[in-house]
């Protein structure tokens, strides 16, 4: 098989690193169309990437002839539609995380997808294709941590985006705190784990900008969660993180227990000055999973021309999103939630 043609849908924050990517550092693809409704970011993406193909509209593009698989980086509340019209189109899809905002579109989205079961589908939970947590996995999966009893993840961004971020939040919304920033962490439970989510309690408080109060948003939001094992999952999701960008993981298991990234380090420098002895941290997602976010392209690419499924499915992103929605419903109700 020849190389791969992509479209890209969406040049913005996330859009231009896959764009990036596609067109640059990986082989077996190529990056022949590009839209955007920024004329801008079609501009470079045909004066920087060689783009040829540009389009101010997804209809325009998914409908060109020279393209095999479509990569879908546009706001998420575009997600399903563009999804399901390029299923409709015969292309494979690649599609950033949420798969989308509402159970009911992303439940026919998912017979969509299932519909076509010769077109490769993935969803951009990268996490599961960065070093450490894969190295993680292969030692929960040979049981080298024996049973799992708790897992605990941290998800902060960093306080350098949290002013535009009330600013957005005060006319838009972004899903809330725990669809927004929890799902790569719900999704890492349900990956470790192999096991579902039954019930949630989650909670949450606004100290920086208490306006944030109302637009029904939080700075910093805990949740505890029971698996149907009886496993404890503990999320702690947030935008104020002075150092940086923090996320951590840990495992604790019968046997034993791991941390991946328990502090989130930069690189394997520690500076020592009048501060005393300093590690740099990661300051922002592209940074931390620069080589999370080339694997998983790479993957998508191989399942393309093995003619398979990658690991992560469309029925993630509905269990992610559904979970979600039992931690932002218990916020509101100041009760603990049952996971249907
Ligand atoms: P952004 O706002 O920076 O960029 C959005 C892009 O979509 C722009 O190029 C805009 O022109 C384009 N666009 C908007 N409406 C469009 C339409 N109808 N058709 C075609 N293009 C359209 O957004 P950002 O931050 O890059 O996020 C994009 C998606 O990526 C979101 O769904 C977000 O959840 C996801 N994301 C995932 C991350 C991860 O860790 N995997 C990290 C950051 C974002």
């Amino acid at each position: 098989m020849g190389d791969i043609r992509f479209g890209i849908a969406g040049l913005g924050r996330l859009g231009k690193t896959h764009a990036m990517n596609i067109a640059n550092t990986i082989s077996g693809a190529q990056l022949v169309a590009a839209c955007s409704v920024v004329e801008e970011e079609l501009a470079f993406a045909n004066n920087e990437l060689g783009v040829n193909e540009t389009y101010s509209t997804y209809e325009e593009m998914v409908n060109s002839p020279n393209i095999d698989a479509v990569c879908i980086v546009t706001p998420s509340g575009f997600h399903t539609e563009q999804i399901c019209l390029a299923m409709e189109k015969g292309l494979h899809v690649f599609s950033e995380k949420p798969l989308g905002l509402e159970i009911e579109d992303i439940e026919r989205t998912v017979e969509t997808i299932q519909a076509h079961p010769d077109q490769v589908f993935q969803l951009g939970f990268m996490r599961r294709y960065d070093e450490s947590y894969q190295y993680a996995k292969e030692m929960v999966d040979k049981g080298e941590l024996g049973e799992l009893t708790v897992i605990r993840c941290y998800g902060i961004d960093p306080s350098a985006g949290l002013e535009s971020f009330v600013k957005f939040a005060k006319s838009n919304n972004s899903g809330g705190l725990f669809a927004d920033m929890a799902i790569h962490d719900i999704d890492l439970v349900r990956w470790f784990s192999n096991k579902e989510v039954n019930r949630v309690w989650a909670m949450g408080k606004n100290a920086a900008y208490p306006e944030l109060d109302d637009a029904n948003e939080l700075e910093t939001g805990a949740a505890m969660m029971q698996l149907e094992d009886k496993t404890t999952a503990i999320i702690v999701a947030g935008r104020n993180a002075q150092h940086g960008y923090h996320v951590e993981t840990e495992l604790i298991g019968t046997k034993g227990m791991l941390r991946v990234a328990a502090v989130p380090e930069k690189n394997l420098v520690s500076v020592f000055n009048e501060h005393g002895v300093v590690r740099p941290t990661s300051q922002n997602f592209p940074e931390r999973f620069k080589g999370a976010f080339l694997n998983e392209m790479k993957e998508f690419i191989t399942c393309i021309k093995e003619k398979r499924q990658p690991d992560v499915s469309a029925y993630d992103g509905l269990q992610g999103t559904k979970i979600a929605a039992a931690l932002q419903e218990s916020v509101d109700k100041n009760q603990i939630v049952d996971v249907n």
